[in-house]
């Protein structure tokens, strides 16, 4: 009963993190292309705010959340799909903390990348979910 309680909120902070992985680079297109102090300024607050006060916190969340599932329940650590799934999640938190250094990147003006570059970059998060997801639930290797 209490793991299905601790699933629920994982799946609620994995939801609130990707929200946050799919929108900070794609704030970083639409600051590439700005061309007036107003808006990059406006770029740099929105941005911050997204990476400190969603991003950080949920990603903390859908991982900690994400461990204690294990702890409470440790059969999950024999099954293959797991294992694939710590390894996507892995590449999940390099992505998350290179958003980190973009985004100071952005703040110093130090930035170099074009707005195409950030649009591929949009798009790799989108991989890992539909990976993940598909491990969770078709569980390969159980
Ligand atoms: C190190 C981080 C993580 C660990 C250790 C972890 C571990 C787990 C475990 C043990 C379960 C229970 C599986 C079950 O009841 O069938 C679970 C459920 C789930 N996880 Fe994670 N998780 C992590 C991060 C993530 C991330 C980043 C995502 C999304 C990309 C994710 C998506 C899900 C989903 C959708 C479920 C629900 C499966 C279901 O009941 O249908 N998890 N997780």
């Amino acid at each position: 009963m209490i793991a299905l309680w601790v699933k629920s909120f994982h799946i609620i902070s994995v939801v609130t993190w990707f929200a946050a992985l799919f929108y900070l680079p794609r704030l970083y297109v639409y600051h590439a292309m700005a061309e007036d102090a107003p808006s990059r300024e406006r770029f740099k607050v929105m941005e911050r705010k997204l990476y400190r006060g969603i991003m950080n916190p949920s990603a903390v969340v859908a991982v900690g959340l994400g461990v204690l599932l294990i702890v409470l329940q440790p059969f999950w650590l024999e099954q293959g799909w797991l294992h694939v799934k710590i390894l996507l999640v892995a590449a999940l938190v390099g992505y998350h903390w290179y958003c980190g250094r973009l985004l100071r990147a952005f703040a110093e003006d130090r930035n170099t990348r074009s707005h195409v570059w950030y649009r591929w970059f949009n798009e790799l998060p989108v991989i890992v979910l539909i990976a993940v997801v598909l491990l969770v639930e078709l569980k390969p290797w159980a």
